[in-house]
């Protein structure tokens, strides 16, 4: 029976693709096709990267112009079955063995995978749900997705696209390049599909193909992270390679017990905290330590300033303590106890107790948790100096020396 291209479900499907909308509910809850002829073919297809299409499991045929049947775009592309074996052999043959995507996948490759993370499998079918709900064929992110050997997370429910790809417990850190060569695969495994005229399992139009790869490229800003190095290996965020909120907290607890309080001239700045109790509105040093570690994370983009309230039960006068702005926290004219009247030389014997011990950090390559590169640390340098005016009151002594200086 001669086929003609749908102007149908396909290329509403495509329309939607091509408008970037694939995960809108317009596009996505439709899930049936008007079937008006049971499809007579589907199967023998191969897609370029080796998966095998066909099959037309899901969806139905539109009627032709000629009366005919013709398959839809998810059906040509073997349906949910094929969209799977296909995604399947392009991560196993070109993303799986690309020296730097596959880096990507390390909860792939860890044994146990942590509790959150897909497997490869649980990944291969989100990712094919995911192009079907953009064909309007499926839905995203539809059922939990089973796989019995990720033994952390056996019933998988597909994320959004950021989530899965820059989501709290999983900052990928994608970079351009790198995301640029994982649709390529995707597009280098689809281009032998293409045909003039596609009514085949196996077969689609020019069109349809600029469709989807405009649609995989238009969640390149949900998919990428922002300073993430463009191509090259996984490497963990700066915030990550300081060891994201619980590190940071860490790395300034250090600060404000090894060299904060036992200097002889900074540690009487916190006669606050070394009251008891701590009068009502001032922070204890552990919830200075988290506001200050937040703070840091916030300009890194990682965390929120100032967040929720910090708990510290030990603080009676204010056990639930909001982190306040540098000028509040350090010169707030309307608040008894907050005029710490902090003068330059003061300040900076502050920020070089962080930076003493942040200089350990500094490798010429840093790829690895504990480790930054020079231009990291002047950076972070740069980011705490830049609160000189707002923690620094005018007419306080330049030189070091103790409150009230
Ligand atoms: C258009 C581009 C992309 C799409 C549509 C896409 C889609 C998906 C989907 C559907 C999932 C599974 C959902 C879930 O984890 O809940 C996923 C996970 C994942 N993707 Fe992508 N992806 C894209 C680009 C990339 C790129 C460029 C990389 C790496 C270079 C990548 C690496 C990963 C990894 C490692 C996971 C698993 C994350 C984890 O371990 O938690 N993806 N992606």
């Amino acid at each position: 029976m001669k086929r003609s291209f749908s102007v149908g479900r396909a290329s509403t499907g495509a329309l939607c693709l091509a408008l970037l909308v694939p995960l809108s509910a317009a596009c996505s809850d439709d899930t049936s096709d008007t079937t008006t002829t049971k499809p007579d073919s589907g199967g023998g297809g191969t897609t370029g990267g080796g998966g095998t299409t066909g099959g037309g499991t899901t969806g139905g045929t539109t009627a032709g112009a000629d009366g005919g049947t013709t398959l839809s775009l998810y059906q040509r592309l073997g349906g949910k079955t094929g969209l799977e074996m296909f995604v399947k052999t392009v991560v196993e043959t070109k993303v799986l063995t690309d020296a730097d995507l596959k880096t990507f996948f390390f909860n792939q490759v860890a044994s146990p995978i942590p509790a959150g993370h897909p497997s490869a499998l649980q990944i291969e079918v989100c990712f094919g749900r995911f192009v079907g709900a953009a064909l309007m064929a499926d839905t995203y992110p539809g059922a939990a997705v089973n796989d019995p050997a990720n033994t952390n997370t056996p019933n998988h429910t597909c994320r959004s696209m950021i989530d899965a790809h820059k989501g709290p417990g999983t900052m990928l850190n994608i970079g351009s390049a790198n995301f640029d060569k994982f649709v390529g695969a995707i597009a280098a495994s689809l281009m032998p599909l293409v045909k003039p005229t596609a009514t085949k399992a196996g077969e689609i139009t020019q069109a349809e193909f600029d469709a989807l790869a405009a649609a995989l490229n238009g969640q390149k800003m949900d998919v990428t992270t922002t300073g993430a190095p463009s191509s090259g290996p996984f490497v963990p965020t700066l915030y990550d390679r300081l060891g994201g909120k619980a590190g940071l907290e860490a790395f300034v607890k250090g600060v404000v017990d090894n060299h904060i309080v036992s200097d002889a001239n900074l540690k009487t700045f916190f006669f606050n905290q070394v009251a008891t109790p701590i009068p009502a509105g001032h922070p204890s040093l552990k919830q200075i330590e988290v506001c200050f570690g937040r703070f840091v994370g916030a300009a890194l983009q990682a965390d929120t300033y100032p967040g929720a309230a910090v708990a510290d039960a030990t603080n009676t006068n204010t056990p639930s303590f909001t982190c306040r702005s540098m000028v509040d926290s350090h010169k707030n004219a309307t608040v008894v106890g907050s005029q710490l009247h902090i003068g330059s030389g003061t300040f900076d014997k502050f920020i070089g107790y962080i930076a003493m011990d942040l200089q350990p950090l500094i490798k010429p390559t840093a790829t690895k948790a504990g480790q930054i590169t020079q231009g990291e640390f002047d950076a972070l340098a740069a980011a705490l100096n830049g609160q000189k005016a707002d923690v620094t009151t005018p007419g306080a002594s330049a030189t070091l020396g103790p409150f009230p200086n």
